[in-house]
Protein backbone atom coordinates (compact mmCIF):
# COMPACT_ATOMS: atom_id res chain seq x y z
CA UNK A 1 0.00 0.00 0.00
CA UNK A 2 3.17 2.51 0.90
CA UNK A 3 3.88 1.76 -2.77
CA UNK A 4 1.23 2.73 -4.39
CA UNK A 5 0.33 5.78 -2.28
CA UNK A 6 3.77 7.02 -3.67
CA UNK A 7 3.48 5.84 -7.40
CA UNK A 8 0.33 7.59 -7.23
CA UNK A 9 0.80 10.77 -5.08
CA UNK A 10 -2.06 9.57 -2.86
CA UNK A 11 -2.64 10.46 0.74
CA UNK A 12 -4.93 7.75 1.07
CA UNK A 13 -5.91 4.37 -0.08
CA UNK A 14 -7.54 1.19 0.65
CA UNK A 15 -7.16 -2.07 -0.87
CA UNK A 16 -10.63 -3.67 -0.97
CA UNK A 17 -10.63 -7.54 -1.72
CA UNK A 18 -14.09 -9.45 -3.00
CA UNK A 19 -14.46 -12.54 -0.18
CA UNK A 20 -16.77 -15.07 -0.68
CA UNK A 21 -18.60 -12.69 -3.33
CA UNK A 22 -18.64 -9.41 -0.32
CA UNK A 23 -16.58 -6.87 -0.61
CA UNK A 24 -13.73 -6.51 2.72
CA UNK A 25 -11.37 -3.48 3.35
CA UNK A 26 -8.12 -5.56 4.04
CA UNK A 27 -5.90 -3.00 4.50
CA UNK A 28 -6.63 0.81 4.81
CA UNK A 29 -3.57 3.46 4.43
CA UNK A 30 -2.44 6.99 5.18
CA UNK A 31 1.09 8.67 4.23
CA UNK A 32 2.12 7.69 7.79
CA UNK A 33 0.13 4.53 8.96
CA UNK A 34 -0.53 1.28 7.46
CA UNK A 35 -3.55 -1.12 9.16
CA UNK A 36 -4.38 -4.77 7.93
CA UNK A 37 -8.07 -4.58 10.09
CA UNK A 38 -10.30 -6.38 8.26
CA UNK A 39 -13.33 -4.58 7.94
CA UNK A 40 -16.54 -4.79 6.03
CA UNK A 41 -16.75 -2.21 2.86
CA UNK A 42 -19.95 -0.73 4.54
CA UNK A 43 -17.65 0.90 7.23
CA UNK A 44 -15.84 3.07 4.68
CA UNK A 45 -16.28 6.59 4.07
CA UNK A 46 -19.34 7.56 1.47
CA UNK A 47 -17.00 8.35 -1.25
CA UNK A 48 -14.73 4.97 -1.71
CA UNK A 49 -17.97 3.15 -1.07
CA UNK A 50 -19.64 4.23 -3.57
CA UNK A 51 -16.73 4.44 -6.42
CA UNK A 52 -15.21 0.94 -5.25
CA UNK A 53 -18.72 -0.33 -6.00
CA UNK A 54 -19.06 1.44 -9.73
CA UNK A 55 -15.91 0.07 -10.23
CA UNK A 56 -16.64 -4.02 -8.98
CA UNK A 57 -19.86 -3.22 -11.23
CA UNK A 58 -18.21 -2.11 -14.18
CA UNK A 59 -15.12 -3.42 -13.68
CA UNK A 60 -13.39 0.33 -15.43
CA UNK A 61 -11.07 2.28 -13.92
CA UNK A 62 -12.26 6.03 -12.35
CA UNK A 63 -9.89 8.41 -12.16
CA UNK A 64 -11.73 11.98 -10.88
CA UNK A 65 -9.59 14.98 -11.56
CA UNK A 66 -11.93 17.00 -8.92
CA UNK A 67 -14.20 14.62 -7.06
CA UNK A 68 -16.55 17.58 -6.08
CA UNK A 69 -17.46 18.74 -9.16
CA UNK A 70 -17.55 15.03 -10.41
CA UNK A 71 -20.96 12.48 -10.43
CA UNK A 72 -19.52 11.07 -7.11
CA UNK A 73 -19.30 14.81 -5.31
CA UNK A 74 -22.16 14.74 -2.65
CA UNK A 75 -20.35 11.55 -1.61
CA UNK A 76 -16.70 13.20 -1.76
CA UNK A 77 -18.29 16.59 0.23
CA UNK A 78 -19.84 13.97 3.44
CA UNK A 79 -16.35 12.56 3.47
CA UNK A 80 -14.46 13.32 7.23
CA UNK A 81 -11.65 15.38 4.84
CA UNK A 82 -13.39 16.41 1.86
CA UNK A 83 -12.13 14.60 -0.80
CA UNK A 84 -10.32 16.39 -3.76
CA UNK A 85 -9.24 13.88 -7.01
CA UNK A 86 -9.51 9.98 -6.44
CA UNK A 87 -8.17 7.28 -8.51
CA UNK A 88 -9.72 3.84 -8.32
CA UNK A 89 -7.95 0.74 -10.31
CA UNK A 90 -9.66 -2.99 -10.61
CA UNK A 91 -7.59 -5.62 -9.59
CA UNK A 92 -8.12 -8.20 -12.21
CA UNK A 93 -7.28 -11.76 -13.08
CA UNK A 94 -8.08 -13.35 -16.45
CA UNK A 95 -10.85 -14.65 -14.81
CA UNK A 96 -12.47 -13.14 -12.68
CA UNK A 97 -12.10 -9.58 -10.43
CA UNK A 98 -10.14 -9.56 -7.36
CA UNK A 99 -10.82 -6.48 -5.98
CA UNK A 100 -9.92 -2.75 -6.31
CA UNK A 101 -7.62 0.03 -5.05
CA UNK A 102 -8.69 3.11 -4.88
CA UNK A 103 -6.51 6.11 -3.74
CA UNK A 104 -7.26 9.71 -2.71
CA UNK A 105 -5.88 12.98 -2.33
CA UNK A 106 -7.66 14.80 -0.08
CA UNK A 107 -5.27 18.14 -1.23
CA UNK A 108 -5.55 18.64 -4.58
CA UNK A 109 -7.12 18.60 -7.69
CA UNK A 110 -6.02 16.92 -10.75
CA UNK A 111 -3.35 14.84 -8.36
CA UNK A 112 -3.41 11.98 -10.46
CA UNK A 113 -1.87 12.28 -13.71
CA UNK A 114 -1.83 10.39 -16.74
CA UNK A 115 1.85 8.91 -16.13
CA UNK A 116 1.00 7.96 -12.65
CA UNK A 117 -2.50 6.33 -13.67
CA UNK A 118 -0.60 4.67 -16.11
CA UNK A 119 2.08 3.67 -13.96
CA UNK A 120 -0.42 2.41 -11.27
CA UNK A 121 -2.12 0.14 -14.01
CA UNK A 122 1.00 -1.32 -14.28
CA UNK A 123 1.20 -1.88 -10.32
CA UNK A 124 -2.64 -3.25 -10.58
CA UNK A 125 -1.56 -6.02 -12.51
CA UNK A 126 1.69 -7.25 -10.31
CA UNK A 127 -0.40 -6.40 -7.58
CA UNK A 128 -3.31 -8.76 -8.75
CA UNK A 129 -0.52 -11.94 -8.77
CA UNK A 130 1.04 -11.07 -5.64
CA UNK A 131 -2.75 -11.10 -4.37
CA UNK A 132 -3.63 -14.41 -5.75
CA UNK A 133 -0.52 -15.85 -4.30
CA UNK A 134 -0.94 -14.54 -1.10
CA UNK A 135 -4.84 -15.74 -1.38
CA UNK A 136 -3.47 -19.11 -2.43
CA UNK A 137 -1.18 -19.40 0.37
CA UNK A 138 -3.87 -18.48 2.93
CA UNK A 139 -6.41 -20.72 0.85
CA UNK A 140 -4.42 -23.51 2.00
CA UNK A 141 -3.62 -22.69 5.52
CA UNK A 142 -7.10 -22.33 6.30
CA UNK A 143 -7.72 -25.77 4.74
CA UNK A 144 -4.93 -27.03 6.72
CA UNK A 145 -6.15 -25.47 9.84
CA UNK A 146 -9.54 -26.81 9.01
CA UNK A 147 -8.11 -30.17 8.48
CA UNK A 148 -6.45 -30.19 11.91
CA UNK A 149 -9.53 -28.77 13.44
CA UNK A 150 -11.25 -31.79 12.26
CA UNK A 151 -8.58 -34.53 12.82
CA UNK A 152 -7.79 -32.82 16.68
CA UNK A 153 -12.43 -32.76 16.97
CA UNK A 154 -12.45 -36.16 16.29
CA UNK A 155 -9.45 -38.13 18.48
CA UNK A 156 -11.18 -35.21 21.37
CA UNK A 157 -14.75 -36.45 20.94
CA UNK A 158 -14.07 -39.89 20.94
CA UNK A 159 -11.52 -39.70 24.28
CA UNK A 160 -14.62 -39.93 26.47
CA UNK A 161 -18.05 -41.45 26.39
CA UNK A 162 -18.62 -38.93 30.11
CA UNK A 163 -21.69 -36.89 28.66
CA UNK A 164 -20.90 -33.68 30.17
CA UNK A 165 -16.78 -33.94 29.35
CA UNK A 166 -18.04 -34.21 26.05
CA UNK A 167 -19.82 -31.34 25.67
CA UNK A 168 -17.85 -29.30 27.56
CA UNK A 169 -14.98 -30.75 25.09
CA UNK A 170 -16.99 -29.68 21.89
CA UNK A 171 -17.10 -25.81 23.00
CA UNK A 172 -13.05 -26.05 23.60
CA UNK A 173 -12.50 -27.19 20.25
CA UNK A 174 -13.97 -24.15 18.15
CA UNK A 175 -11.97 -21.56 20.22
CA UNK A 176 -9.51 -19.83 18.87
CA UNK A 177 -9.37 -21.48 15.34
CA UNK A 178 -13.43 -20.71 14.16
CA UNK A 179 -14.49 -18.10 17.10
CA UNK A 180 -13.55 -16.42 19.98
CA UNK A 181 -16.35 -17.66 21.65
CA UNK A 182 -18.39 -21.23 21.45
CA UNK A 183 -21.72 -22.66 23.03
CA UNK A 184 -23.23 -25.47 22.99
CA UNK A 185 -27.49 -25.68 23.73
CA UNK A 186 -28.53 -29.43 24.28
CA UNK A 187 -32.06 -30.22 24.36
CA UNK A 188 -33.26 -32.70 27.71
CA UNK A 189 -36.43 -33.41 28.83
CA UNK A 190 -37.55 -31.20 25.98
CA UNK A 191 -35.54 -28.36 27.63
CA UNK A 192 -32.70 -26.06 25.77
CA UNK A 193 -30.14 -25.88 27.92
CA UNK A 194 -26.50 -24.47 27.68
CA UNK A 195 -24.11 -27.53 28.63
CA UNK A 196 -20.75 -26.11 27.53
CA UNK A 197 -19.21 -22.59 26.71
CA UNK A 198 -15.55 -21.05 25.81
CA UNK A 199 -14.39 -18.21 25.64
CA UNK A 200 -10.45 -16.88 24.45
CA UNK A 201 -10.94 -15.01 28.08
CA UNK A 202 -12.30 -17.62 30.24
CA UNK A 203 -13.37 -14.85 32.81
CA UNK A 204 -16.37 -13.89 30.66
CA UNK A 205 -17.56 -17.86 30.62
CA UNK A 206 -19.73 -17.07 33.49
CA UNK A 207 -21.44 -14.29 31.00
CA UNK A 208 -22.01 -16.70 28.21
CA UNK A 209 -23.40 -18.99 30.27
CA UNK A 210 -25.90 -16.26 31.69
CA UNK A 211 -26.85 -15.55 27.95
CA UNK A 212 -27.79 -18.81 27.59
CA UNK A 213 -29.95 -19.07 30.76
CA UNK A 214 -31.81 -15.84 29.64
CA UNK A 215 -33.07 -16.96 25.94
CA UNK A 216 -33.54 -20.87 25.70
CA UNK A 217 -37.09 -20.88 25.64
CA UNK A 218 -39.19 -21.25 22.15
CA UNK A 219 -40.59 -18.22 21.77
CA UNK A 220 -37.43 -16.43 21.38
CA UNK A 221 -35.96 -14.74 18.47
CA UNK A 222 -32.81 -15.90 18.83
CA UNK A 223 -30.69 -17.65 16.29
CA UNK A 224 -30.21 -20.97 18.55
CA UNK A 225 -34.20 -21.16 19.10
CA UNK A 226 -34.63 -20.41 14.89
CA UNK A 227 -31.71 -23.21 14.01
CA UNK A 228 -33.23 -25.66 16.59
CA UNK A 229 -36.96 -25.54 14.93
CA UNK A 230 -35.68 -24.93 11.42
CA UNK A 231 -32.39 -27.09 11.52
CA UNK A 232 -30.64 -25.23 8.92
CA UNK A 233 -27.23 -23.32 9.50
CA UNK A 234 -27.66 -19.78 10.20
CA UNK A 235 -24.49 -17.26 9.66
CA UNK A 236 -24.10 -13.51 10.20
CA UNK A 237 -21.43 -11.82 9.65
CA UNK A 238 -22.01 -8.38 10.67
CA UNK A 239 -24.29 -8.26 13.40
CA UNK A 240 -24.99 -4.54 14.58
CA UNK A 241 -26.98 -3.20 17.80
CA UNK A 242 -30.17 -2.81 15.76
CA UNK A 243 -29.40 -6.42 14.71
CA UNK A 244 -28.81 -7.67 18.31
CA UNK A 245 -32.04 -6.07 19.30
CA UNK A 246 -34.10 -7.74 16.76
CA UNK A 247 -32.37 -11.18 18.09
CA UNK A 248 -33.12 -10.94 21.57
CA UNK A 249 -35.88 -10.27 23.72
CA UNK A 250 -35.32 -7.62 26.36
CA UNK A 251 -32.49 -4.69 27.05
CA UNK A 252 -31.15 -7.06 29.78
CA UNK A 253 -30.47 -10.18 26.93
CA UNK A 254 -29.46 -7.37 23.91
CA UNK A 255 -26.82 -6.00 26.81
CA UNK A 256 -25.05 -9.65 27.25
CA UNK A 257 -25.00 -9.72 23.70
CA UNK A 258 -23.27 -5.85 23.64
CA UNK A 259 -21.20 -6.96 26.73
CA UNK A 260 -19.71 -10.26 25.28
CA UNK A 261 -18.90 -7.72 22.05
CA UNK A 262 -20.88 -10.27 19.44
CA UNK A 263 -20.42 -8.80 16.03
CA UNK A 264 -20.25 -11.99 13.51
CA UNK A 265 -21.67 -15.21 14.26
CA UNK A 266 -22.91 -18.94 13.22
CA UNK A 267 -25.01 -21.26 14.73
CA UNK A 268 -25.58 -25.04 13.44
CA UNK A 269 -27.84 -27.16 14.06
CA UNK A 270 -26.37 -30.58 16.12
CA UNK A 271 -28.05 -33.54 14.03
CA UNK A 272 -27.69 -37.09 14.87
CA UNK A 273 -30.26 -40.15 13.59
CA UNK A 274 -32.67 -37.80 12.42
CA UNK A 275 -32.92 -35.94 15.33
CA UNK A 276 -31.48 -32.25 16.21
CA UNK A 277 -30.08 -32.71 19.54
CA UNK A 278 -29.17 -28.91 19.92
CA UNK A 279 -27.38 -26.41 18.33
CA UNK A 280 -23.39 -24.89 18.47
CA UNK A 281 -23.36 -21.21 18.27
CA UNK A 282 -20.04 -19.61 16.75
CA UNK A 283 -19.07 -16.04 18.33
CA UNK A 284 -16.63 -13.85 17.33
CA UNK A 285 -15.93 -9.85 18.08
CA UNK A 286 -14.54 -8.73 14.69
CA UNK A 287 -17.25 -8.03 12.24
CA UNK A 288 -16.69 -10.13 9.51
CA UNK A 289 -14.81 -12.76 10.54
CA UNK A 290 -17.35 -15.63 9.45
CA UNK A 291 -17.80 -16.41 6.22
CA UNK A 292 -19.41 -19.40 4.01
CA UNK A 293 -16.70 -21.40 3.91
CA UNK A 294 -16.23 -21.26 7.94
CA UNK A 295 -19.90 -22.21 7.82
CA UNK A 296 -19.17 -25.52 6.35
CA UNK A 297 -16.63 -26.10 8.60
CA UNK A 298 -18.60 -25.30 11.60
CA UNK A 299 -21.39 -27.19 10.06
CA UNK A 300 -18.70 -30.75 9.60
CA UNK A 301 -17.73 -29.75 13.26
CA UNK A 302 -21.31 -29.82 14.22
CA UNK A 303 -21.54 -33.16 12.61
CA UNK A 304 -18.51 -35.19 14.63
CA UNK A 305 -19.75 -32.93 18.27
CA UNK A 306 -23.79 -34.52 17.48
CA UNK A 307 -22.45 -37.85 17.14
CA UNK A 308 -20.23 -37.67 19.87
CA UNK A 309 -23.33 -36.37 22.05
CA UNK A 310 -25.52 -38.60 20.45
CA UNK A 311 -22.58 -41.70 21.80
CA UNK A 312 -22.47 -40.53 25.16
CA UNK A 313 -26.30 -39.83 25.56
CA UNK A 314 -26.50 -43.24 24.57
CA UNK A 315 -24.24 -44.95 26.66
CA UNK A 316 -25.39 -42.76 30.00
CA UNK A 317 -29.02 -44.31 29.14
CA UNK A 318 -27.39 -47.63 28.84
CA UNK A 319 -25.75 -47.32 31.93
CA UNK A 320 -28.77 -45.98 33.62
CA UNK A 321 -31.03 -48.58 32.44
CA UNK A 322 -28.26 -51.54 33.37
CA UNK A 323 -28.76 -49.59 36.70
CA UNK A 324 -32.33 -49.97 37.14
CA UNK A 325 -32.71 -53.61 35.57
CA UNK A 326 -29.93 -54.70 38.60
CA UNK A 327 -31.97 -53.11 40.76
CA UNK A 328 -35.54 -54.79 39.62
CA UNK A 329 -33.66 -58.25 39.98
CA UNK A 330 -33.02 -57.63 43.60
CA UNK A 331 -36.14 -56.12 44.11
CA UNK A 332 -38.29 -59.14 42.44
CA UNK A 333 -36.49 -62.06 43.99
CA UNK A 334 -37.37 -60.23 47.27
CA UNK A 335 -40.61 -59.71 46.28
CA UNK A 336 -41.28 -63.60 45.06
CA UNK A 337 -39.68 -64.45 48.21
CA UNK A 338 -41.32 -63.39 50.69
CA UNK A 339 -44.87 -64.93 49.63
CA UNK A 340 -42.85 -68.19 48.78
CA UNK A 341 -41.10 -68.10 52.29
CA UNK A 342 -44.41 -67.44 54.29
CA UNK A 343 -46.18 -69.93 51.67
CA UNK A 344 -43.14 -72.47 52.68
CA UNK A 345 -43.49 -71.98 56.40
CA UNK A 346 -47.36 -72.40 56.36
CA UNK A 347 -47.18 -76.04 54.30
CA UNK A 348 -44.24 -77.10 56.93
CA UNK A 349 -46.13 -76.47 59.79
CA UNK A 350 -49.00 -78.31 58.74
CA UNK A 351 -46.43 -81.73 57.87
CA UNK A 352 -44.85 -81.06 60.82
CA UNK A 353 -47.39 -81.26 62.62
CA UNK A 354 -46.85 -77.84 64.92
CA UNK A 355 -50.15 -76.64 64.27
CA UNK A 356 -52.66 -79.25 65.26
CA UNK A 357 -54.69 -80.45 61.81
CA UNK A 358 -58.27 -78.89 63.61
CA UNK A 359 -60.88 -77.85 61.11
CA UNK A 360 -60.38 -74.27 61.55
CA UNK A 361 -56.58 -74.34 62.01
CA UNK A 362 -56.73 -76.04 58.30
CA UNK A 363 -58.89 -73.63 56.79
CA UNK A 364 -56.95 -70.56 58.56
CA UNK A 365 -53.32 -72.39 56.99
CA UNK A 366 -54.99 -72.84 53.32
CA UNK A 367 -56.47 -68.92 53.50
CA UNK A 368 -53.06 -68.27 54.28
CA UNK A 369 -51.64 -70.11 51.36
CA UNK A 370 -54.55 -69.07 48.67
CA UNK A 371 -53.28 -65.37 49.33
CA UNK A 372 -49.62 -66.20 48.71
CA UNK A 373 -50.03 -68.56 46.04
CA UNK A 374 -52.59 -65.19 44.58
CA UNK A 375 -49.30 -63.17 45.14
CA UNK A 376 -46.92 -65.30 43.38
CA UNK A 377 -49.59 -65.98 40.98
CA UNK A 378 -49.77 -62.04 39.71
CA UNK A 379 -45.87 -61.08 40.30
CA UNK A 380 -45.57 -64.00 37.38
CA UNK A 381 -48.36 -62.36 35.48
CA UNK A 382 -46.96 -59.41 35.59
CA UNK A 383 -43.12 -60.94 34.06
CA UNK A 384 -45.35 -62.60 31.61
CA UNK A 385 -47.30 -59.73 30.70
CA UNK A 386 -44.26 -57.41 30.35
CA UNK A 387 -42.31 -59.79 27.93
CA UNK A 388 -45.08 -60.05 25.98
CA UNK A 389 -45.45 -56.16 25.59
CA UNK A 390 -41.70 -56.04 24.64
CA UNK A 391 -41.80 -58.54 22.55
CA UNK A 392 -45.27 -56.63 20.87
CA UNK A 393 -47.36 -59.73 21.62
CA UNK A 394 -50.00 -58.25 23.27
CA UNK A 395 -52.97 -59.79 22.03
CA UNK A 396 -56.58 -58.11 22.61
CA UNK A 397 -59.59 -59.88 21.73
CA UNK A 398 -62.36 -56.89 21.64
CA UNK A 399 -65.74 -57.37 23.04
CA UNK A 400 -68.14 -54.59 23.83
CA UNK A 401 -67.63 -53.79 27.31
CA UNK A 402 -68.98 -51.68 30.29
CA UNK A 403 -66.24 -49.51 32.01
CA UNK A 404 -68.25 -49.51 34.91
CA UNK A 405 -68.78 -52.87 35.47
CA UNK A 406 -65.34 -53.55 35.21
CA UNK A 407 -64.85 -50.86 37.73
CA UNK A 408 -67.06 -51.92 39.84
CA UNK A 409 -65.68 -55.73 39.50
CA UNK A 410 -62.60 -54.49 40.35
CA UNK A 411 -63.33 -52.47 43.65
CA UNK A 412 -65.84 -55.44 44.35
CA UNK A 413 -62.38 -57.58 44.18
CA UNK A 414 -60.27 -55.24 46.51
CA UNK A 415 -63.30 -55.05 49.24
CA UNK A 416 -61.38 -56.96 51.58
CA UNK A 417 -58.01 -55.06 51.12
CA UNK A 418 -60.37 -51.99 51.66
CA UNK A 419 -61.69 -52.80 54.65
CA UNK A 420 -58.62 -54.27 56.26
CA UNK A 421 -56.81 -51.06 55.42
CA UNK A 422 -60.10 -48.82 56.58
CA UNK A 423 -60.01 -47.29 53.26
CA UNK A 424 -63.18 -46.09 52.14
CA UNK A 425 -64.02 -46.29 48.22
CA UNK A 426 -66.41 -44.02 46.55
CA UNK A 427 -68.02 -44.55 43.16
CA UNK A 428 -69.21 -41.98 40.80
CA UNK A 429 -69.91 -44.60 37.70
CA UNK A 430 -72.15 -44.44 34.65
CA UNK A 431 -72.44 -46.98 32.28
CA UNK A 432 -69.91 -46.19 29.33
CA UNK A 433 -69.41 -49.07 26.53
CA UNK A 434 -66.57 -49.10 24.31
CA UNK A 435 -64.99 -51.66 22.37
CA UNK A 436 -62.16 -53.16 24.25
CA UNK A 437 -60.81 -56.25 25.78
CA UNK A 438 -62.29 -57.02 28.44
CA UNK A 439 -59.32 -59.04 30.97
CA UNK A 440 -56.69 -56.24 29.54
CA UNK A 441 -58.92 -53.57 30.97
CA UNK A 442 -59.63 -55.01 34.13
CA UNK A 443 -55.34 -55.25 34.09
CA UNK A 444 -55.59 -51.31 33.58
CA UNK A 445 -58.14 -50.90 36.62
CA UNK A 446 -56.77 -53.70 38.93
CA UNK A 447 -53.46 -51.90 38.51
CA UNK A 448 -54.47 -48.46 39.23
CA UNK A 449 -56.69 -49.00 42.03
CA UNK A 450 -54.08 -51.71 43.90
CA UNK A 451 -51.54 -48.42 43.55
CA UNK A 452 -54.52 -46.39 45.24
CA UNK A 453 -54.83 -49.03 47.86
CA UNK A 454 -51.15 -49.30 48.61
CA UNK A 455 -50.16 -45.67 48.52
CA UNK A 456 -53.15 -44.41 49.75
CA UNK A 457 -52.24 -43.96 53.77
CA UNK A 458 -55.54 -45.56 54.33
CA UNK A 459 -57.59 -41.98 53.22
CA UNK A 460 -60.86 -42.27 51.08
CA UNK A 461 -60.84 -43.39 47.62
CA UNK A 462 -62.70 -42.18 44.46
CA UNK A 463 -62.95 -43.12 40.87
CA UNK A 464 -64.90 -42.03 38.70
CA UNK A 465 -66.33 -43.49 35.01
CA UNK A 466 -68.12 -40.91 32.68
CA UNK A 467 -68.37 -40.36 29.11
CA UNK A 468 -66.43 -36.85 27.82
CA UNK A 469 -67.06 -35.99 24.42
CA UNK A 470 -67.47 -39.36 23.07
CA UNK A 471 -64.40 -40.88 25.33
CA UNK A 472 -64.37 -43.12 28.06
CA UNK A 473 -62.56 -41.30 31.10
CA UNK A 474 -61.89 -43.06 34.22
CA UNK A 475 -60.69 -40.88 36.91
CA UNK A 476 -58.69 -42.51 40.17
CA UNK A 477 -58.28 -40.18 42.94
CA UNK A 478 -56.56 -40.87 46.31
CA UNK A 479 -55.45 -38.73 49.17
CA UNK A 480 -52.34 -40.63 50.13
CA UNK A 481 -48.51 -40.28 49.95
CA UNK A 482 -48.48 -38.49 46.76
CA UNK A 483 -45.46 -38.37 43.68
CA UNK A 484 -43.04 -35.75 43.35
CA UNK A 485 -43.05 -33.61 40.58
CA UNK A 486 -39.57 -34.97 39.17
CA UNK A 487 -40.76 -38.49 39.77
CA UNK A 488 -43.90 -38.62 37.39
CA UNK A 489 -42.63 -38.62 33.95
CA UNK A 490 -40.99 -41.78 35.15
CA UNK A 491 -43.16 -43.90 37.03
CA UNK A 492 -44.72 -45.17 33.56
CA UNK A 493 -41.82 -46.52 32.49
CA UNK A 494 -40.52 -50.16 33.15
CA UNK A 495 -39.30 -51.23 36.64
CA UNK A 496 -39.41 -47.34 37.59
CA UNK A 497 -40.64 -46.88 41.36
CA UNK A 498 -40.87 -43.77 43.29
CA UNK A 499 -40.79 -45.56 46.46
CA UNK A 500 -37.91 -47.02 48.62
CA UNK A 501 -38.21 -50.84 48.13
CA UNK A 502 -38.08 -51.01 52.05
CA UNK A 503 -41.01 -48.98 52.19
CA UNK A 504 -43.54 -50.42 49.52
CA UNK A 505 -43.52 -53.69 48.08
CA UNK A 506 -43.75 -53.80 44.14
CA UNK A 507 -41.67 -54.53 40.80
CA UNK A 508 -42.61 -51.36 39.60
CA UNK A 509 -44.52 -52.54 36.63
CA UNK A 510 -48.14 -51.81 37.01
CA UNK A 511 -48.52 -48.48 35.33
CA UNK A 512 -46.12 -49.96 32.59
CA UNK A 513 -48.18 -52.74 31.84
CA UNK A 514 -51.25 -50.12 32.24
CA UNK A 515 -49.92 -47.83 29.81
CA UNK A 516 -48.91 -50.57 27.18
CA UNK A 517 -52.61 -51.37 26.90
CA UNK A 518 -54.06 -48.28 27.24
CA UNK A 519 -52.21 -47.13 23.61
CA UNK A 520 -53.22 -50.09 22.53
CA UNK A 521 -56.60 -49.45 22.64
CA UNK A 522 -55.37 -45.71 21.23
CA UNK A 523 -56.14 -44.05 24.44
CA UNK A 524 -53.69 -42.16 27.61
CA UNK A 525 -53.02 -41.88 31.12
CA UNK A 526 -51.99 -39.25 33.19
CA UNK A 527 -50.58 -38.46 36.59
CA UNK A 528 -50.99 -35.47 38.53
CA UNK A 529 -50.05 -35.08 42.25
CA UNK A 530 -49.95 -31.74 43.85
CA UNK A 531 -46.94 -32.52 45.85
CA UNK A 532 -45.99 -35.72 48.81
CA UNK A 533 -48.50 -36.38 51.36
CA UNK A 534 -51.28 -34.33 48.77
CA UNK A 535 -52.33 -37.63 46.98
CA UNK A 536 -52.18 -38.59 43.54
CA UNK A 537 -54.87 -38.83 40.49
CA UNK A 538 -54.60 -41.16 37.75
CA UNK A 539 -56.86 -40.22 34.65
CA UNK A 540 -57.63 -43.12 31.88
CA UNK A 541 -59.06 -41.58 28.67
CA UNK A 542 -60.10 -43.99 26.40
CA UNK A 543 -61.53 -43.98 22.71
CA UNK A 544 -64.93 -46.51 22.38
CA UNK A 545 -63.69 -47.33 19.00
CA UNK A 546 -66.89 -48.91 17.11
CA UNK A 547 -69.42 -50.16 19.31
CA UNK A 548 -71.92 -52.91 18.16
CA UNK A 549 -75.40 -51.82 19.23
CA UNK A 550 -78.84 -53.55 18.68
CA UNK A 551 -79.64 -52.93 14.70
N1 LIG B 1 -51.53 -43.70 43.77
C1 LIG B 1 -50.22 -43.49 43.92
N2 LIG B 1 -49.75 -42.69 44.91
C2 LIG B 1 -48.43 -42.49 45.05
N3 LIG B 1 -47.48 -43.03 44.27
C3 LIG B 1 -47.88 -43.84 43.29
C4 LIG B 1 -49.26 -44.12 43.05
N4 LIG B 1 -49.34 -44.93 41.99
C5 LIG B 1 -48.09 -45.18 41.60
N5 LIG B 1 -47.20 -44.51 42.35
C6 LIG B 1 -45.74 -44.50 42.22
O1 LIG B 1 -45.44 -45.00 40.94
C7 LIG B 1 -44.55 -46.12 41.03
C8 LIG B 1 -44.82 -47.08 39.90
O2 LIG B 1 -46.09 -47.69 40.07
P1 LIG B 1 -46.28 -49.15 39.55
O3 LIG B 1 -47.69 -49.55 39.79
O4 LIG B 1 -45.77 -49.21 38.15
O5 LIG B 1 -45.28 -49.99 40.44
P2 LIG B 1 -45.43 -50.58 41.90
O6 LIG B 1 -46.81 -50.35 42.41
O7 LIG B 1 -44.33 -50.02 42.70
O8 LIG B 1 -45.18 -52.14 41.64
P3 LIG B 1 -46.17 -53.19 40.95
O9 LIG B 1 -47.38 -52.43 40.50
O10 LIG B 1 -45.38 -53.72 39.81
O11 LIG B 1 -46.47 -54.18 41.98
C9 LIG B 1 -44.82 -46.67 42.40
O12 LIG B 1 -43.71 -47.42 42.86
C10 LIG B 1 -45.05 -45.41 43.22
O13 LIG B 1 -43.83 -44.84 43.57
MG1 LIG C 1 -48.49 -50.89 41.26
Amino acid sequence: MRICLETAGADRGLLVLDEDGAPFVRSAATTTAVSLERTPLDAAPDIARVVVGHVRRTGDMVVLDDARRSAFAAHAQASPCPVKSVLAVPIQRPDRAVGVLYLENTLVVDAFSLERVRSLDLLSGHISVALENSLLFEDRRRGELATQLLADASSALVESLDYAATLARVAQLAVPVLADMCAVDVVEDGQLRRMGVAHVDPAQEALMFEAGASYLDPGSPHPVVQVLRTGRAWLESEVDDALLHRLTRGPREAAIGAALGVRSAMVVPLFARGRTLGAMSFVSRQPGRHTARDLTLAQELGRRAAMAIDNARLYAESQASVQVRDQFLSVASHELRTPLTSLSMTVEALLDHTIPATPDNLRRTFSIARRQIARLTHLVDELLNVSRITAGRLALELDDVDLAAVVRDVVQRFAGEASRTGTQVALHVTSVVGRWDRTALDQVVTNIMANALKFGAGKPIDLTVEAINGTASLVVADRGIGIPSDRIPHIFERFERAVSARQYGGLGLGLYIARAIIEAFGGSIEAMSPGPHEGATFTVRLPRGRVEGPP
